[in-house]
């Protein structure tokens, strides 16, 4: 068990619909599998339960929570009934981030609403998350923080709300890194290349467009095994930098991606 007894954090654990599991989701599930307690947050609390559930199902522990990271006052009285209940916080995993339904748009079509709302939901909530979570793990002088960012962060991506919030949410975790190291807090950031998500799937499907499709579209690009990634590639990769196995590591942008990024 690489997580036992700790206090995990995960915003965004439900999930958006569709037929295959989020990267949220699994990850709630893979620390509560390594022994973590997981609080599961999500502005959409039917799915944090939903969530839940399925840990309880499984014998582990969580309790849902309901978030909205547009939110301050929400973050914080998250982050307080936590310590509340269980007095630490050991992992904070930053999970939200949205796309296409979050309006983003090629430049030339950006509206400043849609911008406005790519940036509270992808990077100022992240922002907030660790500002009401740092305290809790300084005064512990230890702590883990995880952000979920993208491979588009890196590679050609169309659309500006997606690309320059997910490009910011790197730099906030290797300032994270390098502010914190001295309190025995480590930071990194995950960046998941194409995977087989509902998030990534459900909103590409269209009249003209199959799932099938578009399936089929992604996997192709990808160099290993010519096949997307699923949510569990980006949970194990989350569960291993939350443990003390990756104590030495800080401050690292990791593609979970199948070799995408180097091809
Ligand atoms: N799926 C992919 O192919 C892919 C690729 C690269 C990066 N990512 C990143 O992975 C993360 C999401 O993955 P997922 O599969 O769990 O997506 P998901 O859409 O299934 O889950 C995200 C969760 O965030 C919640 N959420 C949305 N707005 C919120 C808010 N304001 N406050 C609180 N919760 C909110 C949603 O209700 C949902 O349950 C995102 O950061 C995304 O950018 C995904």
């Amino acid at each position: 068990m690489l997580l036992q007894d700790k206090i995990a954090l995960v915003i965004g654990a439900g999930q958006t619909p569709g037929e295959t599991i989020g990267n949220g989701r699994a990850t709630a599930i893979a620390f509560a599998r390594e022994g973590a307690i997981v609080a599961a947050a999500d502005i959409d609390l039917a799915s944090a339960q939903e969530t839940v559930a399925m840990i309880e199902a499984e014998g582990h522990s969580a309790v849902a929570f309901h978030v909205d990271v547009r939110d301050e006052q929400s973050i914080s009285a998250f982050v307080n009934a936590v310590m509340d209940r269980w007095q630490r916080i050991d992992i904070l995993h930053n999970n939200v981030g949205v796309s296409i339904t979050g309006g983003d748009a090629l430049i030339e079509d950006i509206e400043v609403e849609a911008f406005d709302r790519l940036v509270q939901i992808n990077l100022r909530g992240m922002v907030l998350a660790c500002k009401h979570t740092l305290p809790h793990m300084r005064a512990a002088g230890s702590g883990v923080i995880i952000n979920i960012s993208s491979l588009a962060a890196w590679t050609p991506y169309p659309l500006v709300g997606y690309k320059t919030t997910k490009a910011a949410v790197i730099a906030l975790t290797e300032q994270m890194a390098a502010l914190n190291a001295r309190y025995g807090i480590r930071a990194n950031v995950i960046l998941p290349g194409l995977m087989n998500t509902p998030m990534a799937i459900e909103a590409r499907i269209s009249a003209t467009t199959s799932r099938e499709q578009v399936v089929a579209a992604r996997d192709k690009q990808v160099p290993l095994g010519r096949k997307m990634g699923s949510a569990w590639d980006v949970a194990h990769a989350a569960a291993f930098l939350a443990s003390d196995r990756a104590g030495y590591i800080t401050g690292v942008a990791l593609p979970v991606d199948g070799g995408l990024s180097v091809a």
